[in-house]
């Protein structure tokens, strides 16, 4: 091998050596990166995972209060997505001022205009709009017939009147929209109201009654 061809091979080896090392550096930073990133990922996966099982959502399930938050709500909206107290869903509707008159008003053949039946309600809420905030329905949304879950209906719940409410597909029952039964319709019953007391202007706590300790 002459002397050039050894010089040639030398510098080839220096110049495969440096791009190796620039290999290697460029490796150790892509698994830097990587587990960087996975390290993210894995605190982004787990702060959902431990929410769910925090003992306050245990605490919930088994019935603690739920506070409800519906500043974002407008005049003529049921709060979505629906929360739940106790496992079952609960209605949160923001009424227009001619809303509450029409209520007042009774436009409807109700079946228990009057919330007579004390395990359906609160006694704060033994009023037309069912509630302690006239602007704020607070139901359980589960049909008194067989269970079904209603649906919001804005307008047109009842065609007379184009007043909205909450109407159960399964068998047709209506309500108005402070969930008072439609007479003739198969639910025996109102829309059970929960306890509830307002911690704020916007925020309720589902499960504590109004004026209690
Ligand atoms: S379950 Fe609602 S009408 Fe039957």
């Amino acid at each position: 091998m002459s002397d050039d061809v050894s010089h040639e091979t030398s510098a080839a080896d220096a110049g495969a050596d440096e791009q190796s090392t620039v290999n290697t550096r460029r490796r150790y930073f892509l698994i830097g990166a990587t587990s960087a990133v996975a390290g993210v990922g894995i605190v982004g996966a787990a702060i959902p995972f431990l929410s769910y099982w925090s003992p306050s959502a245990k605490a919930r399930a088994l019935g603690a209060p739920v506070k409800i938050d519906f500043s974002k709500l407008a005049p003529g909206e049921m709060l979505s997505p629906i929360q739940a107290w106790r496992g079952k869903p609960i209605f949160l509707v923001y009424r227009d001022p001619e809303t509450v008159a029409s209520l007042e008003e009774q436009p409807h053949d109700l079946a228990h205009p009057d919330s007579e039946n004390p395990e359906m309600q609160p006694n704060f809420a033994k009023n037309p709009t069912r509630s302690s905030r006239p602007e704020i329905g607070i139901y359980v949304g589960i049909c008194t017939h067989l269970g079904c879950s209603p649906k919001f209906v804005e307008v047109d719940n009842f065609e007379d009147t184009g007043q909205g409410g909450f109407f159960c597909p399964c068998h047709g029952s209506k309500f108005d929209l402070a969930g008072r039964v439609g007479r003739g319709y198969p639910a025996p019953d109102n829309l059970p109201v929960p306890p509830y007391r307002f911690e704020s202007d916007t925020v309720v706590v589902i499960g504590e009654e109004e004026g209690a300790a």
